[in-house]
């Protein structure tokens, strides 16, 4: 597959007793501890205002925990110095985070500054294999032939898929996802899931936040519910049913 880098089996993400607040707040996260595979897929859920956002921000070096330990491929990671971020994590938000005016092809392209550095790209130099390479993982998740297009003339769907492709640019170890699915309809979402699947298939850790319980069920290996700022629960996904999960969410 290309843009994802080959890791070995095992934990690719190690948090341990991570702790968080916003300023001089209450912390939001108290002692949060769990570990995400390669080729898993880890769905975290909890309820709104639980910390999830927080916490894939966190994962990414974007804000600084009070506390805890986080490695990636069992070295710390790496915080966000001289405004370079840890080049294994690839993160999408909520919003997606894509430039809308910009075509398809360029949005995916930027995913390759994170490991390349920024001078080149800004003028206009990037590589050729590059634009190949994009054009490559856009043709495997399926718009191949919208690389020339503006994204704010594509679906939401679509939208997704150019988020997913942009982080696969970047070959990452870790994606984090953050309310993967919320903006979409259940047909689409499934598309977008089982895209997902397919790719922590190939040796990605796939961390994603959702409040779509069956769809996590469904595709996840992995469900890490949050709730008063720790873990209080995790579980294959498997192994949990529905009541399980609203009972742990709910508490
Ligand atoms: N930049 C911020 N400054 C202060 N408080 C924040 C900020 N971002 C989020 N919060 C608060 O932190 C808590 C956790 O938010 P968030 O991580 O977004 O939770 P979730 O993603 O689970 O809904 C919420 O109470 C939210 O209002
Ligand atoms: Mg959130």
């Amino acid at each position: 597959m290309p843009g994802v880098a080959r890791v070995a089996p095992g934990v690719a993400v190690s948090v341990r007793d991570l702790w968080f607040s916003y300023r001089d707040a209450a912390p939001i996260l108290r002692g949060v501890t769990f570990d995400a595979r390669a080729g898993e897929m880890t769905v975290i859920l909890g309820e709104s205002g639980g910390g999830k956002t927080t916490l894939l921000r966190i994962l990414k070096g974007l804000v600084m925990p009070l506390r805890g330990e986080i490695e990636i491929l069992s070295s710390p990671l790496k915080r966000g110095l001289m405004g370079r971020l840890d080049p294994r994590v690839a993160y999408i938000p909520q919003q997606l985070g894509l430039i809308r005016s910009q075509s398809v092809v360029t949005n995916v392209l930027t995913g390759a500054l994170a490991r390349t550095g920024t001078l080149r790209s800004l003028l206009g130099l990037m590589p050729v294999e590059h634009t190949e390479e994009a054009e490559a993982i856009l043709h495997m998740l399926g718009i191949g032939e919208k690389a020339a297009l503006p994204v704010q003339t594509l679906s939401g769907g679509e939208r997704q898929r150019v988020a997913i492709a942009r982080s696969l640019m970047q070959h990452p170890t870790v994606i984090l996802a953050d309310e993967f699915v919320s903006q979409l309809d259940i047909v689409t979402s499934r598309e977008i899931m089982s895209l997902a699947r397919d790719v922590a298939d190939r040796g990605v850790a796939l961390v994603m936040t959702t409040h779509e319980l069956d769809l996590a069920r469904e595709f996840a290996d992995r469900v890490i519910v949050l709730r008063d700022g720790a873990v209080a629960l995790d579980s294959p996904a498997r192994e949990v049913d529905e009541a399980a999960l609203v009972k742990a969410i709910r508490g």
